[in-house]
């Protein structure tokens, strides 16, 4: 348990500025902007540069974020990092990034994968290293440069993702009441098949198309509205907090169908769900905190509010994360 509450100082974000909408994808492979809508609610994402990587892409999230908190590079002792997209098999991105952020204090630096719950695995580890004492402030990240892993010739898989980085510093409440409330991670065993990124056993060439991202969606479609749903409600009734308390849900925005039957189950209208999926699609581990930063920007999140965080991603891992402001 907590010795002393954490809370989240401040977030960031980073968006490649190539925007890549439906139509332009229609003229790539047999799709149609009317069905991407109607089925995801995704109407264009973002694709990095060539040349600009994850660690990139998080280390201007992670800048953006600690100014947000007003806290410098070398406050920070901590560096956790979610992808499914490292720039390297090692080192962790992590120590790319606090390269790029010019952090000296030579921070403990680790990579998290948990796919898209990858930022709420990152969060719940930042909590716990924070809570004993051991650690000061850390930098938790969620960056992914999914265009890279991507068959652009499956229509099933390549309309739904994009490329970005989310931030959140965490260190000691500044105010009383504030901090991370709880969290809960969990791993539904299942085949890795479902949804995955096939290694080097499958061919030796990186350019083939069999290491890409492949995914049975309807699958991973019914896992997702089941176990967001289950960890949420774990989640209040641990905490003995009722929906209705709850201010702004940031769900992983993977399909706005997802979210719509989340919100049916947990019985809360859907404007009290922050959605930015029609903007961004999936960035994965960058997707939480990304919609974080934007909710809080856009004045979604008010000092004193509740908000709970959703995700699930491949593994199947799924996880949530209830904060107070
Ligand atoms: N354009 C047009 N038609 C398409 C497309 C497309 N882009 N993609 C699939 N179709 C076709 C299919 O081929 C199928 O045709 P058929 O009936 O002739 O066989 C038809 O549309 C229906 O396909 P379904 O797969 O049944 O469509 P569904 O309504 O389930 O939507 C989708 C598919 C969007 C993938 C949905 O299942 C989904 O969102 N699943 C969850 C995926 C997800 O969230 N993954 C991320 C996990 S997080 C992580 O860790 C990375």
């Amino acid at each position: 348990m907590a010795t002393q509450p954490i809370a989240i100082l401040g977030t960031g974000a980073y968006l490649p500025e190539r925007i890549l909408g439906n139509r332009e994808i229609a003229q790539r492979v047999e799709t149609s902007d009317e069905w991407i809508v109607t089925r995801t609610g995704i109407r264009e994402r973002r694709i990095a540069e060539a040349a600009e990587t994850t660690a990139d892409m998080a280390a201007a999230a992670g800048r953006s974020a600690l100014e947000n908190a007003g806290i410098s590079a070398d406050q920070i002792d901590l560096i956790i990092l979610a992808t499914l997209t490292p720039d390297l098999a090692m080192p962790a991105t992590a120590c790319l990034v606090q390269q790029k952020l010019g952090v000296t204090v030579r921070a403990a630096c680790f990579d998290v994968n948990a796919a898209c719950t990858g930022f709420i695995y990152a969060l719940d580890v930042a909590w716990a290293m924070l809570s004993s004492g051991r650690y000061r402030h850390a930098l938790v990240i969620g960056a992914e440069k999914l265009s890279s892993v991507l068959d652009w010739s499956d229509r099933s898989t390549c309309v739904l993702f994009g490329d970005a980085a989310g931030a959140a510093v965490l260190g000691p409440a500044r105010t009383a009441g504030a901090g991370i409330v709880g969290t809960r991670l969990h791993t539904l065993p299942s085949p890795a098949d479902l949804l995955y990124i096939p290694g080097p056993e499958v061919s030796p060439n990186p350019e083939d198309k069999r290491r890409l991202l492949r995914m049975k969606g309807k699958e991973i479609f019914k896992f997702a509205v089941r176990a967001m749903e289950d960890v949420a409600r774990e989640l209040l009734e641990q905490h003995q907090i009722a929906s209705h308390q709850i201010d702004c849900v940031i769900p992983h925005q993977a399909n706005l169908r997802i979210i719509d039957a989340i919100a049916h189950h947990l019985k809360l209208p859907l404007d009290r769900f922050f959605i930015n999926v029609d903007r961004y699609g999936n960035t994965s581990a960058a997707s939480i905190p990304l919609a974080l930063h934007e909710a809080r920007t856009q004045g979604r999140i008010r000092p004193g509010e509740l908000t709970l965080l959703v995700a699930f991603g491949a593994g199947l891992t799924y996880g949530g994360a209830l904060v107070r402001w």
